[in-house]
């Protein structure tokens, strides 16, 4: 895609659709099936999180939506296409900012449209102005080493957003931050997010967190990995932390947590079960 058409792109957020997906990984020459049947369709601009047990397929069925490994039956979707490869239109959000050491903050926001061959003045044009919305436009000449934990995850934010993504992807991206920070970056990327609206598949292990930030919060199960319950959120917009004391809130944490408990139980025995290896 040229540079040109990347600017064009509309940003509106991509259904995604997984049908009849089923993946296994080999272990040795033993294979173990992780997605079994997997269906899920996410309407366009759709914010929807994925709890479930470890090792139950989230980060999976992350990587298939973003062309980094293809299942091995059942297809994906974007929109009306089949996920064959990495998209432009598809951006990531680790837990592990990933922040390029050697550069310099702006420097790191712009990377992927470097990769993109968005021209030099563009990119840091486009790049300043997101600096400026995770508030670190001063910092745009700082060596990364020198910021706060809460500040790379920021960079790494506005390193996302700034692609103008239709989906983003985003696998445990608070985990590393301390809770103080982590509340504060919650509310720092529902802001966000609500300017453009982009599709968003947010995998957590934190219940909280996904009721408080999604339209939806899907729980998996593991061995093999599949959708055992599929809640609608019924919280109004623009989400704030008070929200986690509200009668709807309470209710949802209720009726998903102890579900939840229960797949993480079962995991871990299925695990014992097997002699430790996952
Ligand atoms: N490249 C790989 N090769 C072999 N097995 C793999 C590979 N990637 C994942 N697995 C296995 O597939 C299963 C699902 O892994 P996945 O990483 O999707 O789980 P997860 O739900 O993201 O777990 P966590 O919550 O711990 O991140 C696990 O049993 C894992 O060991
Ligand atoms: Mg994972």
């Amino acid at each position: 895609m040229s540079a040109q058409s990347a600017l064009e792109r509309d940003t509106r957020g991509l259904a995604v659709e997984f049908e009849h997906v089923h993946h296994s990984f080999l272990h040795g020459d033993r294979p173990v099936r992780v997605l079994e049947d997997f269906n899920l369709r996410i309407e366009p601009s759709e914010f929807v999180s994925i709890v479930g047990p470890s090792g139950c397929g989230k980060t999976t069925a992350l990587s298939m939506t973003g062309g980094l490994i293809q299942a091995r039956s059942g297809t994906v979707r974007l929109g009306d296409e089949e996920v064959s490869g990495a998209s432009p239109d598809v951006a990531f959000l680790f837990a592990r900012d990933a922040l390029m050491p050697w550069r310099r903050v702006r420097s790191n926001v712009e990377l992927g449209l470097e990769v993109r061959g968005v021209p030099k003045a563009e990119r840091r044009e486009r790049a300043d102005a997101w600096l400026k919305r995770v508030r670190l436009h001063e910092f745009a000449d700082s060596d990364v080493l020198h910021l706060s934990q809460g500040m790379r995850q920021r960079v790494a934010i506005a390193r996302t957003l700034v692609q103008s993504p239709r989906v983003v992807l985003m696998d445990e991206p608070f985990a590393a931050l301390d809770a103080q920070t982590r509340a504060l970056q919650q509310e720092e990327f529902i802001r966000l997010w609500e300017a453009e609206r982009p599709t968003v598949i947010f995998v957590t292990h934190d219940l909280e967190e996904a009721i408080l930030l999604s339209d939806r919060v899907i729980l998996m199960a593991s061995r093999p990995g599949r959708i055992v319950a599929d809640m609608k959120i019924d919280l109004d917009r623009p989400r704030t932390q008070e929200m986690r004391t509200s009668e709807p809130f309470r209710r949802h944490f209720e009726e998903l947590s102890a579900q939840l408990r229960h797949e993480v139980d079962h995991a871990e025995a299925l695990r014992a079960a097997e002699g430790g290896d996952s």
